[in-house]
């Protein structure tokens, strides 16, 4: 259980879900109807929700009429949907060529080890999830990673760990 600062985890995230509720409703019916509303459906909720959870896929399902089995091969076919929560801080650890000669793997092992998730995980307090890339076409700047929107290039092990702090 993730507990927000204030220590009231339940109560938020409550609010949070009752906050969300007429955000899909709405999504629901402006798609009512509509031709090949699913994948649609699915990047709009996400956009709500921050990943796509079972019981709002399900829901998906509902509305569309389709079986759940469809809603989850879809979202787990494509690259862009999260089935899991994702971090306020998204790290992509470049691991392509030019990164890996130059040290990637030591940039992408200092992070882990600093965050104690692995590949495509999340940390517990939701602040960062953790995932690598091929090329982020910044191969001069080798060995590089974006945290969000951030190209940080030329990093030590240690400088690519420490800048991590400044990502609340
Ligand atoms: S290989 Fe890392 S940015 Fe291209």
């Amino acid at each position: 259980m993730t507990h927000c600062q204030c220590g009231h985890a339940h109560e938020h995230g409550h609010e949070q879900e009752e906050s969300r509720e007429p955000l899909l409703r709405d999504l629901f019916a402006r798609y009512r109807g509509v031709q090949g509303a699913l994948i649609p459906l699915l990047q709009e909720a996400q956009n709500i929700y921050g990943y796509l959870p079972a019981e709002v896929m399900r829901r998906i399902a509902g509305e569309l009429r389709v079986p759940f089995s469809k809603v989850y091969g879809v979202a787990t076919f494509y690259a862009q949907f999260h089935l899991k929560p994702r971090g306020r801080n998204i790290i992509r650890v470049c691991l392509g060529t030019a990164c890996h000669v130059r040290g990637g793997a030591r940039v992408f092992g200092a992070i882990q080890e600093r965050l104690d998730v692995a590949d495509g995980e999340t940390t517990a307090d939701l602040r960062y999830t953790l995932e690598t890339v091929a090329c982020l076409g910044a191969c001069g700047l080798a060995p590089c990673m974006m945290v969000n929107d951030d190209t940080h290039g030329r990093l030590t092990p240690d400088r690519a760990a420490a800048l991590l702090a400044d990502y609340e």
